[in-house]
């Protein structure tokens, strides 16, 4: 028999996540009585945990030691004997972890939200069943869904968590893997394919379609491709992977129409499915969509009444600051009635080197939409600061509507391109024309001249191209 609390909460969100803790502040700030429940041991869902942010130091470690190998000389600095220790990386990592987790127990105590450390289950009244060391039972008045998602099999793949990986796992290896086969050439795929090909290890990208980043602007794709292979990844494009096995000293890679591969781990990055089992949600009622995520109506609100999702687990971009603006809106529009979501200035960002950055619409979504546009491109080797930073690979393209010179899409590659990206963002949130972007003064020498320059030139107006 589960012990119930006698408290009723005016709220009570299910993950930590950054759609859950996000709202759970934010609906704190406006004054609700909120409880969370959290199953992990520590806040912060995947992003912080092994996700977001782990990826990111690692990823900075390891082009700090990439630049040391290769980039230094041009500077005039010569670095003799340059080595890595893995496990100080990685504490380095954990310890950026901790401290990030840690801040968020801290705001959940000041913003006094209440947690519950436990796997949730629903069930009927707004009523939460909490397992963890008991079992205890909450009731709020509402209920927020923001359980996150998790890395998707394919068939003929099963993720065993020693051969064949997720990123949680490629996050935390102790050895550089000689050969890492990497399933899925996305955002997870190419970055933590980039963090183990900087420190050593050979790596080969297998994609089912024929190019890699298939939402990134297609000409932006193909220069990363390009930069990709320059620095030594291998692809296979198309291909159509048939079983992952174990043999061995490691894994046998099927792929139809080609030899077999082998490695020492494969790591599958081909998408993520939403974590509903054992929410106890479809018994409710609430319906679960074809491809397994939470269907919501209008503000977030479920099929039951009273229990609303945001975040992975509703589909759509998953990226931690989408589920955040969502789990904000969800909460404001339960207290004030009002609360929205731009999901059209939602940016997205590839943090390998160069990065890749973009916004709104490509080329290719408004042709399918036939929106007439134009487009404005300007180039970092025209830029005396990328220059400078012995950083000028890459390129900024400004898609505004053909009549209306409204800006439609921003997509970079190149130093800094997910910083310079914000920019843009404010512009589009704000209905900017690329003539309003041209005219705004920037900074120089600054990176961010190259977006300015890309608004400019959709008049042929740029000074320095
Ligand atoms: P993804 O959807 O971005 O990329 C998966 C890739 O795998 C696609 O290119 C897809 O065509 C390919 N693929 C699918 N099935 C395949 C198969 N059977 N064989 C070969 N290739 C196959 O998914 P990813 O990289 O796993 O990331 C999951 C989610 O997390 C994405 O929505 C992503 O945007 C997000 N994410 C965002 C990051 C960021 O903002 N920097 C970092 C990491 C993840």
């Amino acid at each position: 028999m589960a012990a119930a609390t006698n408290e009723i909460f005016d709220l009570v969100v299910i993950g930590a996540g950054p759609g859950g803790y996000v709202a759970a502040i934010r609906a704190a700030q406006l004054g609700l009585k909120v409880a969370c429940v959290e199953k992990g041991g520590t806040l912060g869902g995947t992003c912080l945990n092994v996700g977001c942010i782990p990826s990111k130091a690692l990823l900075e470690s390891t082009q700090k030691y990439h630049e040391c190998r290769f980039a230094m000389q041009a500077h005039g600095i010569t670095l003799k004997e340059i080595s890595f220790d893995l496990a100080a990386m990685m504490a380095r990592k954990q310890k950026i972890v901790t401290t990030l987790t840690g801040g968020l127990e801290y705001l959940f105590k000041k913003n006094k939200i209440t947690r519950f450390s436990g796997s949730a289950r629903l069930l009927e009244n707004l009523t939460v069943e909490i397992t963890g060391e008991q079992t205890e039972t909450v009731q709020g008045k509402a209920i927020l869904i923001a359980t996150g998602s998790r890395a998707a099999e394919i068939p003929g793949v099963k993720i065993d968590g020693n051969m064949v990986i997720s990123s949680t796992e490629a996050l935390s290896l102790t050895k550089v893997p000689r050969h890492l086969v990497v399933i899925g050439a996305g955002a997870i795929g190419l970055e933590l394919g980039s963090v183990w090909l900087r420190l050593g290890a050979e790596v080969t990208v297998l994609e089912y379609f024929d190019r890699v980043l298939p939402t990134v602007d297609k000409a932006i794709a193909k220069q990363s491709l390009r930069f990709f292979k320059q620095q030594g990844m291998k692809f296979h494009l198309g291909a159509r992977i048939e079983s992952v096995e174990q043999i061995s000293d490691g894994c046998r890679i099927t792929i139809t129409g080609h030899e077999p591969l082998t490695a020492d781990k494969v790591l599958l990055a081909a998408g993520r499915k939403a974590c509903v089992e054992g929410l106890g949600f479809e018994k409710l009622g609430g319906v679960i969509d074809r491809r397994g995520f939470i269907e919501v109506g209008s503000h977030w609100q479920t099929s039951v009444k009273g229990i609303y999702a945001v975040g992975d687990v509703i589909g759509g971009a998953m990226l931690a600051h989408k589920a955040s603006e969502e789990g904000i809106a969800c909460v404001e529009q339960l207290v004030s009635g009002f609360g929205h979501v731009n999901y059209r200035t939602i940016p997205s960002i590839v943090y390998t080197h160069p990065e890749i950055a973009s916004v709104g619409q490509t080329e290719e979504s408004l042709q399918a939409e036939e929106i007439s546009y134009k487009t404005g491109i300007f180039y970092f080797k025209g830029n005396g600061r990328a220059l400078a930073i012995d950083d000028s690979d890459g390129m900024v393209k400004v898609i505004a509507h053909k009549d209306t010179d409204r800006i439609l899409g921003v997509h970079i590659i190149g130093p800094r391109a997910g910083d310079l990206l914000a920019e843009a963002v404010v512009a589009m949130q704000f209905s900017a024309s690329s003539e309003d972007l041209g005219r705004t003064c920037h900074a120089h020498p600054t990176l961010s001249e190259v977006v300015r320059e890309a608004a400019l030139n959709i008049d042929n107006g740029a000074i320095h191209g």
